[in-house]
């Protein structure tokens, strides 16, 4: 059984204030706690894949900086194989600054730094580590040309693509023609489709616009809702966990991470999407992105009420 994930992606350290709500344009909030901790879509999708109980190798580029350092050491101790990394000078590793609410909702501001170093050229290089994968997943917090290059060498080397299209942005038809499963939320769906309007009405149209073009497996994630998916199995609203919200900072990361290593265990996707709706439920009533990875005891123990 093939089941090495890959995970092509960013790496920042996240600067995290608690405020009482989010500051509107223009306001300043006093905040209460400030932490730093370890973030980026694709470093909290690799170390997600790994708790889940994954073998993930993780392809980025921190810069030579002490937080660069830290990722990397971090990294290693989740497990990862951090040996496609790259280091870089003359550039700061890459930053988050977010707010998170007392409701758990956040706002994030992106510096990406060493991020926008992550070249096609290094996945080429990589193509060591895409032999014998499973699964390999990225995301678009990295420079679009390398996705595309992740998307070619995935398609070359016959293994199933999952993009997680976050952040939102569009994208060409000839990209998400090489996709094998899509995760938007539903903000990324509106725009990598035809509708504006975000309703119950547009989300299966979404779904099917996506489907439509070639995607065999259509993921829209809709928070605390729950998901809702089309392949040629299933079309319909998967409902989500209820839990009670700390901070959903990257609960869409541990779905994705989590949702990688189920399907590299040759799961349904049904059960997949289960197992990775349960991580992410569990991760919002954490504090923060990779501290609130859970690991495969606790998405298989937890107790929703
Ligand atoms: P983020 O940007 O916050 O990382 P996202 O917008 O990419 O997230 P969401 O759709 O918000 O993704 O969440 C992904 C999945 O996480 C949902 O489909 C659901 O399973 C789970 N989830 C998110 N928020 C909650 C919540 N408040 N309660 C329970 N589960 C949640
Ligand atoms: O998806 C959450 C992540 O987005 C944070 O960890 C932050 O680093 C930003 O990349």
């Amino acid at each position: 059984m093939k089941n090495k994930i890959i995970v092509a992606g960013s790496s920042n350290t996240d600067m995290v204030v608690k405020v009482p709500h989010i500051p509107s344009p223009g306001e300043t909030v006093m905040g209460s706690e400030f932490l730093t901790i370890p973030g980026g879509k694709g470093a909290n999708q690799a170390v997600s894949a790994a708790r889940a109980g994954g073998d993930v190798a993780f392809i980025a580029c921190v810069a030579d900086d002490s937080f660069g350092k830290e990722s990397i050491e971090n990294y290693r101790k989740d497990g990862l194989d951090t040996s496609f990394m790259k280091v870089v000078q003359d550039i700061h590793s890459g930053i988050a600054l977010i707010n998170v609410a007392a409701d758990g909702e956040n706002s994030i501001a992106v510096a990406p730094g060493a991020n926008s170093r992550l070249l096609p050229e290094d996945i080429y290089n990589s193509r060591k580590a895409f032999a014998g994968a499973g699964i390999v997943l990225v995301q678009l917090e990295i420079p679009h040309e390398t996705v595309h290059a992740v998307a070619e060498v995935a398609g070359e080397e016959n293994i199933p693509l999952i993009l997680n299209p976050a952040p939102a942005a569009k994208l060409s038809p000839g990209l998400l023609k090489k996709i094998s499963i899509i995760t938007p939320n539903e903000t990324e769906a509106a725009l990598l489709t035809s509708f504006n309007e975000i309703n119950s009405d547009t989300i299966p149209l979404m779904a099917r616009e996506l489907y439509d073009l070639g995607i065999e497996t259509v993921i829209i994630t809709l928070g605390s809702k729950g998901v809702y998916l089309l392949d040629s199995n299933f079309q319909g609203m998967i409902p989500g966990y209820r839990v009670k919200a700390v901070d959903t900072t990257a609960a869409g990361d541990v779905f994705n991470g989590a949702l990688a290593y189920a399907l590299s265990q040759e799961e349904t996707t049904r059960r997949a999407v289960d197992f990775a709706q349960r991580a992410a439920a569990i991760s919002v009533t954490k504090m923060g992105a990779q501290p609130s990875a859970p690991t495969f005891a606790e998405i298989s123990g937890y107790n929703f009420t």
